[in-house]
């Protein structure tokens, strides 16, 4: 009885835009997860699954290496994890499971609330800060402009104010981040949901059944809500 192969394992993120709304979907399909916030590892008490909670930009990589079963992530986030395997030539299979109606964020630039503002030709040169330099490069390839990435995995909307960049691209949803550290949104480079994604590989069977009796609980949830 080996519960890597009779529970379903699903990551999900441990504390951020997804948080919230991934946790209320999880309980109204009566999949009740009790420990707090701060256990990475939550056993589910009435059905046969484990929740990981990790840092969003960790749960591609997860399904991908087949350390877990399941994953909800933003897009944005897997369509960069992608480019960043291919790259290191990693694994990038997945399976896309189903989408979720919740999560719905942009991948913006922001710039110093009083600094002007022309177009995304005024960034040639500049340092950005990003967690997402692929799908930033991607972008400003296609225009021809050159910048400078600085890498930051969180925080990265202090970077201006730190000095370590002239401006930043980063997921904004209602935009309250971005107001409280005094930058302004100038430009969208990518628009993002939610989906659940799996692994690129047959399920031990009695994982597969926990997830027949869970996906249509899942969309059934969605679809009272729409
Ligand atoms: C994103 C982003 C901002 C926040 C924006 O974080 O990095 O912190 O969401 O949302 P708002 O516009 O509603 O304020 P994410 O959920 O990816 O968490 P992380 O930065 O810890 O990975
Ligand atoms: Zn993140
Ligand atoms: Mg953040």
């Amino acid at each position: 009885n080996d519960a890597s192969r009779s529970r379903l394992r699903i990551a999900i993120q441990k504390s951020g835009r997804l948080t919230d709304d991934t946790e209320k979907l999880f309980k109204n399909c009566g999949i009740k997860i009790n420990e707090s916030r701060d256990h990475l590892l939550a056993h589910v008490e009435n059905l046969p699954i484990d929740i990981l909670r990790v840092r969003d930009d960790d749960i591609p990589g997860l399904v991908m290496d087949h350390v877990v079963d399941w994953g909800i992530v933003g897009q944005n986030v897997l369509e960069e994890t992608m480019m960043q395997r291919k790259v290191d030539g990693m694994p990038t299979g997945f399976r896309e499971v189903m989408k979720l109606n919740y999560g719905d964020c942009r991948l913006s630039v922001a710039i110093p609330q009083e600094k002007e503002w022309h177009g995304l030709a005024d960034l040639e040169g500049c340092k950005i800060a990003t967690t997402y330099p692929f799908l930033l490069k991607r972008k400003l390839s296609e225009q021809g402009i050159n910048f400078k990435p600085v890498l930051l995995t969180g925080s990265v909307e202090v970077a201006p104010r730190a000095g370590l960049a002239d401006a930043i691209c980063d997921l904004v949803c209602t935009g309250a981040t971005l107001q409280a550290n005094g930058l302004r949104e100038v430009d969208t480079i990518y628009e993002s949901k939610a989906v659940l994604i799996g692994r690129d590989q047959d399920l031990f069977p009695e994982k597969q059944a926990i997830a027949d009796l869970i996906i249509p609980r899942l969309k059934g949830v969605m679809a009272a809500r729409e």
